[in-house]
């Protein structure tokens, strides 16, 4: 009885995860995140279809935990595309249209950048490759519980998630993977079959659970997070790119409110966040902040590596006040000030 509650919990949190993005419960694979998501999408697609082609496609501006596995499957002998975005971070379909070929048969992209927060049109791509024959596997990190997913109407076949981009745990996740037509994927971790054989090991129910009630609470608070949220950012932006040399990278693209990236002319990344030192801000992505590397998504998006250098990503979330957007707006303005005295 014990086990059957602990399998309850889990079957609800799956309900919760699928119910976000209109998928069957069926279609819900449990994982340690979206780093492990994305491998076993990417990796197992590939190694699974690799009879059929050897052509891969991704973008310059992904995470690293899809580039990553683009190099790994080129160590296997498949060949990879990496499309670049335009000056604002974004892929278009016609540049996905323009790399296809015979043999592709995987194509990677994110929904949301997590440096610039700019936002693909995942739908018009879902469309171009419905006709193909190819798979279409969207990193959605940074957009499940933020924007509305429907993965059959945007004709998505494998879709990442975690549960820490929305107030969840950190250390789970989920890959939507499509049941209809059944879509094939290598396993890479075996062990029990856990997961109808596509990812063993024993399922961590407090983990799931918290998964689950992040992501319905953000599908119940989606459109008030939003505004809210959407508000607080234009807040701060109205006032710092009044200073002179700050300006936002992503400008004019069509973005989620609670990622902003700004570029500081003239100024290191590490001195603005020595004089910024009671906000927590980071340079390049979290996951990359040990790198001394300037951030190659500002890289594919044109940024010098001096440029890049002065970037700093700064974001919002449901928990953020007013008087905190004034109170950075007032710590960013002091801080360019002493650097400028300096
Ligand atoms: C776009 C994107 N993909 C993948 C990941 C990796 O997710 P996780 O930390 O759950 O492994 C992140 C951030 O953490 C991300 O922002």
């Amino acid at each position: 009885m014990f086990g059957w509650q602990a399998e309850a919990s889990v079957e609800n949190a799956r309900r919760q995860v699928a119910d976000l993005i209109q998928a069957d419960t069926r279609e819900i694979v449990w994982t340690s995140g979206a780093t492990e998501a994305n491998n076993l999408a990417i990796k197992g697609y590939a190694l699974n279809h690799k009879d059929e082609g050897k052509h891969l496609i991704t973008s310059q501006a992904e995470h690293k935990a899809v580039l990553d596995c683009f190099e790994w499957l080129e160590g296997e002998g498949f060949e990879v595309t990496y499309l670049k975005p335009n000056a604002q971070g974004v892929i278009s379909a016609s540049s996905v249209a323009s790399a296809l070929r015979d043999d592709t048969i995987l194509v990677s992209l994110m929904h949301v950048n997590n440096e610039l927060g700019v936002i693909n049109d995942i739908a018009e791509i879902g469309k171009l490759l419905e006709s193909k024959s190819c798979c279409f596997h969207v990193d959605a990190a940074q957009s499940a519980g933020k924007l509305e997913i429907d993965v059959k109407s945007m004709s998505i076949d494998m879709l990442s998630m975690c549960a820490h981009k929305v107030y969840g745990p950190k250390g789970v996740g989920a890959l939507y993977v499509r049941r209809r037509p059944p879509l094939q994927i290598k396993a890479l971790i075996h062990g029990g079959g856990h997961e109808r054989g596509m990812r063993s090991g024993t399922l961590p129910t407090h983990q799931i659970v918290g998964m689950g009630e992040s992501f319905a609470v953000a599908a119940a608070d989606m459109k008030a997070d939003h505004a809210k949220i959407s508000a607080l950012s234009s807040r701060f932006l109205s006032e710092v790119l009044k200073i002179d040399g700050v300006s936002l990278n992503g400008r004019g693209a069509q973005s989620v409110p609670n990622i902003t990236n700004l570029a500081f002319a003239g100024f290191e990344a590490d001195r603005l966040m020595m004089v910024f030192k009671d906000l927590a801000v980071a340079s390049g992505s979290a996951c990359t902040s040990a790198s001394l590397d300037p951030s190659h998504v500002l890289r594919a998006i044109g940024l010098s590596d001096r440029d890049a250098h002065g970037c700093l990503r700064i974001s919002f979330g449901r928990f953020t006040t007013e008087q905190e957007i004034d109170r950075a707006i007032e710590i960013i303005r002091e801080g360019i000030c002493k650097l400028k005295k300096l």
